[in-house]
């Protein structure tokens, strides 16, 4: 996730106006920035990495020239954060300049189609291929918005871009499932990722929809759609809609928390995750194969998604794998480790201490470190031997959520590659789980259109409540966990996740009338027993709220509240879509309770202390 815009100014330098909308846009990524501008044919360009106020601080983005120019706020996915990975992206003559916000999936195969006709690249971006295809294209129009058009198809993947050129008179932006919106203001016309980089200038805006390509100047906006070939039809521009938020909603994308719309995001975030090079999975699947040992280490919420993940290559892949809490990843395991082991680290941020410090002791003593993290450029990447980086985009709630899902996801495609290797799937097989894969943002998005406000009304009932269970069997154990943790954090509840089964060992002598327990219970091998479990909590007086299938009438008869899911088309990734109702219930908790679901007490984003 990146923060683009384009800006026309009808008086005066574009660039300040740029750098403040920058600024607006950092929420959605901040590692270096860069804007681009055109005044007498000629592109001018400032950019570096980190934050905007650091940059401008050293080469003060404001002294760029010229009145239209294109910026650009970055969240790496391809090549760490630096001044030449940074955007805009120029071809070989400097005559256009490009800012993107997605993944172009087909990258490899084009740049090495440019570099063989003569091209010469400067960044390990996945952009750049953008603006040499469209240098290209122009020698087969003189039309900047025909040049685009032409290119657009050859680009697999996920994009919004602005391009400018050197003429310096026009913009063309384009966008295929990143979002693009249109700003149409008195002094000047705007485009950018979302409406907060130019809310103080217009609130008239225009959404564009996918395989829209919009071409801007002084005078005003044209609207084209292309169809998969590229071919043009011209469209009446739509009537632009007034937006009312402050740049506060802006931001949050009228949420009322970041931990809202991240919520909200998840769908997003793990279709962009699935799209990672599928080498990047084979060589990971092929580096736990061949190791005697693998353990995975990481804290909190990515825990319980290596927890999740152990169930996982268990099932799928028929792979054992130790998973150990990072705080306590040296003192446990580490001296009966060393060159056969496999480390797999994961933690969204890259940062965590504890991670980092397990690590570091196993890398010394000859193991071999694999990395899922969601931050390019960050520590972890820096010690581990291989890494796969999720594509979450920034995540400002401090209760990871989006993150999770995709970590979820990433381990989930994990296992099935590692299936193929150890035998226990045959490549068809590989592809059906795959394809079930794949429709899980579908259903994440179901969900939350069909629960959120049962989830509300069920954390109103519950409100109250200074004590809750969270019990799952096998992989929903990972999910009860990752459910009493997020209650925890943000609402401030008491609430304990355990295995179900073990709950009748020691935890059940805590359940008295109208005790909470929050059963996790997809219709998966271990729904069978888990109702000798919901029976033995009922028998005891404990107020069942079970989250299952919506065809398991059974459970939904004995819960005094079900969250029912649709089917799922592979029952063996559960957690991707049966964490959802719990991060709502927490959140809604949180709000009923009065605290601020986005910044917890006591707690930080990347835990940075041992
Ligand atoms: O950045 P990491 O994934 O390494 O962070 C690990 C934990 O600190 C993190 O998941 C924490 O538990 C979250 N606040 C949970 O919502």
């Amino acid at each position: 996730m990146c923060g683009i815009i384009g800006a026309i100014h009808m008086k005066g330098n574009v660039a300040p106006l740029l750098r403040k909308s920058l600024k607006r846009l950092e929420y959605r990524g901040y590692d270096s920035s860069g804007i681009a501008t055109a005044a007498n044919g000629v592109i001018f360009i400032k950019k570096d990495k980190g934050k905007i106020d650091e940059i401008h601080q050293q080469i003060n983005f404001d002294t760029l020239p010229g009145s239209i120019g294109i910026g650009h706020t970055r969240w790496a996915t391809h090549g760490p954060p630096s001044k030449l990975n940074a955007h805009p992206h120029t071809d070989c003559y400097d005559r256009i300049a490009v800012v993107h916000n997605g993944i172009i999936e087909n990258y490899q195969e084009l740049r090495q189609i440019l570099l063989e006709g003569g091209h010469q690249f400067r960044s390990q971006t996945d952009t750049e291929v953008i603006p040499h295809l469209i240098e290209d294209a122009l020698n087969h129009t003189s039309r900047l918005e025909n040049a685009v058009a032409r290119v657009l198809p050859k680009l697999e993947g996920s994009y919004a871009i602005v391009v400018l050129e050197a003429k310096g008179n026009e913009l063309v932006c384009a966008r295929k499932e990143s979002p693009l919106v249109i700003g149409l203001g008195q002094r000047g016309i705007y485009c950018a990722s979302d409406v907060p980089a130019f809310l103080p200038m217009t609130r008239k805006t225009i959404v564009l929809e996918d395989n829209e390509l919009v071409h801007l100047t002084a005078n005003g906006a044209l609207l084209t759609r292309l169809d998969e070939n590229g071919s043009p039809t011209r469209l009446p521009l739509r009537i632009p809609t007034e937006v009312q938020w402050t740049i506060d909603m802006a931001q949050k994308g009228g949420y009322p928390h970041f931990m809202l719309k991240e919520i909200h995001e998840q769908p997003t975030a793990i279709r962009d995750t699935l799209r990672m090079k599928k080498s990047d999975f084979e060589n990971f699947a092929d580096v736990l194969h061949n190791h005697k040992k693998v353990i995975t280490v990481a804290a909190g919420t990515s825990y319980h998604a290596t927890l999740a993940a152990k169930y996982m290559f268990s099932q799928i892949s028929n792979f054992l794998v130790h998973d150990v809490i990072a705080s306590e990843g040296t003192d446990t395991v580490a001296s009966s480790l060393g060159e056969d082991t496999a480390v797999l680290a994961v933690t969204q941020s890259g940062e965590t201490v504890d991670t980092l410090h397990a690590v570091k002791h196993l890398k010394k003593q000859g193991s071999t470190v694999l990395a899922i993290t969601n931050t390019v450029g960050s520590s972890i990447t820096r010690m581990a031997d291989h890494v796969v980086y999720t594509q979450a985009g920034p995540e400002i709630g401090v209760a990871a959520t989006k993150t999770f899902a995709t970590q979820l996801a990433t381990l989930a495609s994990l296992s099935t590659y590692l299936g193929v290797l150890t035998g226990a799937q045959t490549i068809k097989e590989k592809n059906e789980l795959l394809a079930a894969l794949n429709q899980f943002p579908e259903l994440i998005e179901i969900i939350i259109r069909n629960q959120e406000n049962a989830i509300k009304d069920a954390s109103q009932e519950y409100i109250t409540r200074s004590n809750f269970f969270f019990l799952g069997r096998g992989i929903s154990t990972a999910t009860a966990l990752e459910g009493a943790l997020k209650i925890k954090e943000i609402a401030y509840v008491h609430a304990e996740g355990y295995p179900a089964g073990e709950s009748k060992h020691g935890p059940i002598a805590l359940v008295e009338p109208g005790f909470p327990i929050v059963f996790v219970a997809p219709n998966d091998k271990t729904r069978r027993h888990l109702e000798g479990n919901v029976m033995e909590m009922k028998a005891r007086g404990a107020q069942i709220i079970s989250i299952c299938s919506a065809q398991d009438t059974t459970l939904i008869n004995l819960s005094d509240h079900a969250i029912s899911l649709p089917p799922l088309p592979s029952i063996l990734f559960s957690p991707i879509c049966y964490v959802v109702p719990l991060q709502l219930l927490a959140y809604y908790a949180a709000i009923l309770r009065g605290h601020n679901p986005d910044q917890p007490r006591n707690l930080a984003k990347a835990v940075t202390v041992l």
